[in-house]
């Protein structure tokens, strides 16, 4: 049975837009619009085409080329506004005129000066205009989630007679909870005429980092349109994560029983997209798309992951665009996934090879923060260099393996840690000790015991 669908409405390049150093010229609107309809998104708002003539310029030529998706372009509750919007949209195959009125009492009182009575009739008035020209009206009363209740019911109600087809509940200042914000979505179903008639929508701020938890919370109570933004950019700390709204629906549809009609697998490229536009980094451990949201380094993680994926990833890379599941190779890992990584540079060890070239690993992993192949390379061939035959163990090992003070060229370790060698444990437990002198440094560390296939879970934790 087909699921309902949830429009996603993306304000990347209006609200996202608004986001401190996230402005962006026409050029890269138009670029990153056509991402966005390559990613399936329903509904971009293209820009508040009176707020500047390249605002204009960039709703216009977005409507102009970009031909599936709904383009809307944004306007306060005033002729003006409404006109040059829909001026601006008029080359689009699917226009959309979105005004916006605040309601609150304080924004009523110190910011707009004028009555609730003028503030319904202003709205009223506004979307009555739009709709002379437009079929596709939405209408957002800001600061919806800090307005009176019963007035905010009258306001929806009155623009839906004035022909609203989408009506948007802003949580402007990201003030609200989710069940306070489901609630709200639930009393405008109830208390509101004509209410079946319109699309309910969603578009929550990040104040308080509920921006994705409120909007899901919207859904569960009958909002049918997601206003969100890729990497979640935005005024102040961000509107809702593009991203986080799809996947969550996706990986627990157990719980949300919608779909979208985004393509998931362009989610990375989209975000990288517009991190390059703007040049504003996404965090490392931001939710589906940072860098380090599909990276393992604990010990217990990586051999897991090696073991099945499904240990410690509720989603695979591919599913969101990300080219592959990236073990990262730290003071936590464990023996297994440097097995898998030496073997990924050409080299296989057996058993004793592995276990001295994971203790100078695990040391120079203390030192510097993530090992790349490079200086794994380096060790690899500092070890292997290091053994020459040895009687003792003939029959066993071709190699012998030094003893368990080894000697690690210091230069190289400190050329890639950038900082001096001190003495102690490494951080997993593995007392290290290790005295430098004239450009050499003596690692000591007492022989493991092995395990057998505890052993990679019990080390490098
Ligand atoms: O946050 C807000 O209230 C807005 C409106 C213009 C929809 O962005
Ligand atoms: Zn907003």
């Amino acid at each position: 049975m087909d699921r309902p669908r949830i429009t996603i409405f993306d304000t990347t390049l209006r609200d996202g837009e608004q986001s401190p150093g996230c402005s962006m010229n026409v050029q890269e609107k138009l670029r990153l619009a056509q991402q966005l309809d390559r990613l399936g998104v329903d509904v971009i708002e293209a820009g508040f085409p009176i707020a500047s003539d390249g605002d204009f310029e960039a709703v216009q030529r977005i409507a102009a080329s970009v031909r599936r998706p709904i383009i809307a372009g944004l306007a306060r509750a005033c002729t003006g506004d409404v006109d040059r919007a829909w001026q601006a949209l008029q080359g689009a195959a699917h226009p959309r005129i979105h005004i916006f009125l605040a309601t609150s009492d304080i924004h009523l009182k110190y910011k707009l000066r004028i009555t609730r009575e003028q503030c319904l009739e202003q709205a009223r008035n506004a979307v009555r205009h739009a709709k002379s020209l437009c079929a596709d009206v939405e209408f957002s009363p800001e600061d919806a989630t800090r307005t009176d209740v019963a007035f905010l019911c009258q306001v929806v109600e009155a623009v839906i007679e004035a022909g609203a087809t989408t009506v948007n509940i802003p949580d402007t200042v990201g003030y609200t909870m989710p069940e306070e914000y489901g609630q709200l979505i639930r009393t405008l179903h109830e208390k509101v005429a004509g209410i079946d008639k319109v699309v309910i929508s969603s578009h929550c701020h990040n104040d308080l980092g509920l921006a994705v938890a409120n909007s899901l919370a919207g859904v569960q109570n009958g909002a049918r349109q997601v206003e969100c933004t890729i990497n979640g950019i935005g005024e102040r700390a961000g509107n809702a994560s593009l991203e986080e709204i799809v996947m969550a629906m996706r990986v627990r549809p157990d719980r949300y029983g919608y779909e979208t009609a985004v393509a998931s697998e362009h989610l990375f490229s989209s975000s990288q997209m517009l991190a390059e536009i703007t040049r504003v980094p996404v965090q490392p451990n931001k939710a589906i798309i940072g860098r380090n949201a599909f990276a393992h380094e604990a010990g217990i993680h990586q051999d897991g992951m090696l073991k099945n994926p499904l240990t410690y990833e509720i989603m695979t890379p591919q599913s969101v665009g990300v080219p592959d599941s990236r073990l990262v190779l730290g003071k936590h890992s464990g023996r297994h996934a440097l097995a898998l990584r030496c073997e990924q540079l050409g080299h296989q060890f057996e058993r004793r090879e592995l276990d001295e070239i994971y203790r100078r690993f695990v040391v120079l992993a203390d030192r510097i923060k993530k090992v790349q192949d490079s200086h794994l390379l380096e060790l690899i061939q500092d070890v292997t260099s290091g053994m020459v035959s040895n009687p003792e163990t003939a029959g066993g090992h071709s190699k012998r393996f030094p003893p368990a003070t080894a000697t690690l060229p210091y230069s190289r370790v400190a050329s890639a840690a950038a900082g001096g060698i001190s003495a102690g444990n490494s951080a997993d437990g593995h007392p290290a000790h290790v005295a430098g002198s004239a450009g050499q440094a003596q690692v000591t560390i007492p022989f493991a015991e092995h395990h057998g296939e505890q052993e990679d879970y019990l080390w490098g934790v």
